[in-house]
């Protein structure tokens, strides 16, 4: 890579030259990858630049809010709340393939309708190195796409040439915060890959509150430098426990701490047994459903860092 300040340079130069005065369009998903295509996409050609957040009802606690406040003074943001449409077409559904493409395809209407709205002529993308790397199918840099309702986008991919720790390095010349470049990454089907099992108002609510606490604890430790992960997942199983006097019949959360360079492997290290401890303790107390909590020790592979 050339040096943060040439590279965000002459990525600027391109996108002008490339976009112009034409209306485009990125999903910014909060993680680091959208985040910074958008902000250097922005630089480029300011408030011609939509980036849309979509509140697919499985986010992280308080996710919505932090998106909006660390973006809406750095870009054209625009936040859809698409909660219901996404759960009310998951109702019943239990298959983590599934449950994947139901998100894929609802995403995609949502986002069209979006695109239509604004005009938009170009989608920028927050594809880096790894991700056309390993899927040997798309390795074109330049391509249209075709949403499913005929509206025809170019793609525009300013970071595709870049990994990861380099992608971290140009959004903090970017002026982002260090706490949004150096965050773990979050799947884009959100919790659906941490509750096992139907998904429900009340089991996401489970897993997003165990989710926190696991942040929580993590970031108290000072543990987020070192873990590339770490969450808690709703499994479908319901073991018998005992709170209070009564015995109680409740969900068993897992608990789940990686370390990696690039996610294609992982391992789980050593986590100081005081932080687990207090984990299961808050989950327990804190989440009235929940009787158990137990630790994920299985490396990747044979496991995956998802549950689903
Ligand atoms: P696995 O579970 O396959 O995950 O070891 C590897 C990395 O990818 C993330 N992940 C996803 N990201 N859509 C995404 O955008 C998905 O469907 C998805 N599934 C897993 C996971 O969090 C980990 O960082």
């Amino acid at each position: 890579m050339l040096n943060p300040s040439d590279f965000i340079k002459e990525s600027v130069e391109e996108i002008k030259k490339n976009i112009g005065d034409k209306k485009a369009i990125i999903a910014l998903s909060g993680g680091v990858d959208s985040s910074v295509a958008s902000v250097l996409t922005s630089q480029a050609i300011g408030d011609n630049l939509v980036a849309v957040f979509v509140d697919h009802g499985l986010l992280r606690e308080g996710e919505a809010e932090y998106v909006e406040k660390t973006f809406e003074k750095r870009l054209n943001l625009k936040s859809v709340n698409a909660s219901f449409e996404f759960l009310n077409k998951l109702e019943g559904v239990t298959d983590p393939e599934e449950k994947r493409k139901i998100i894929g395809e609802v995403f995609i209407n949502v986002f069209e309708r979006v695109a239509e709205d604004i005009g938009a002529e170009y989608l920028v993308q927050g594809t880096i190195a790894p991700d056309w790397i390993e899927s040997q199918g798309q390795i074109k840099s330049h391509h249209n796409v075709a949403l499913p309702h005929g509206l025809v986008l170019e793609i525009v991919e300013p970071i595709r040439e870049l990994y990861k720790d380099e992608v971290r390095v140009i959004g903090s010349k970017l002026g982002l915060p260090d706490e949004m470049v150096n965050r773990q990454p979050f799947p884009g089907p959100g919790l659906a890959v941490r509750v096992v099992g139907t998904l429900t108002p009340k089991k996401i609510e489970i897993c997003r509150k165990a989710n926190a606490i696991v942040e929580e604890e993590v970031k108290k430790e000072g543990l987020d430098d070192t873990l590339w992960q770490y969450f808690a997942v709703l499994t479908d199983t319901k073991v018998t426990g005992v709170k209070g006097d009564i015995r109680d019949y409740g969900y068993l959360v897992v608990l789940r701490m990686v370390e990696s360079l690039d996610a294609m492997t992982a391992h789980v290290p050593e986590i100081p047994w005081k932080v687990i401890k207090i984990m299961s303790q808050r989950i327990t107390a804190e989440i009235p459903e929940v009787t158990h909590v137990a630790l994920s020790v299985s490396d990747k592979p044979p496991s995956t860092i998802e549950f689903a």
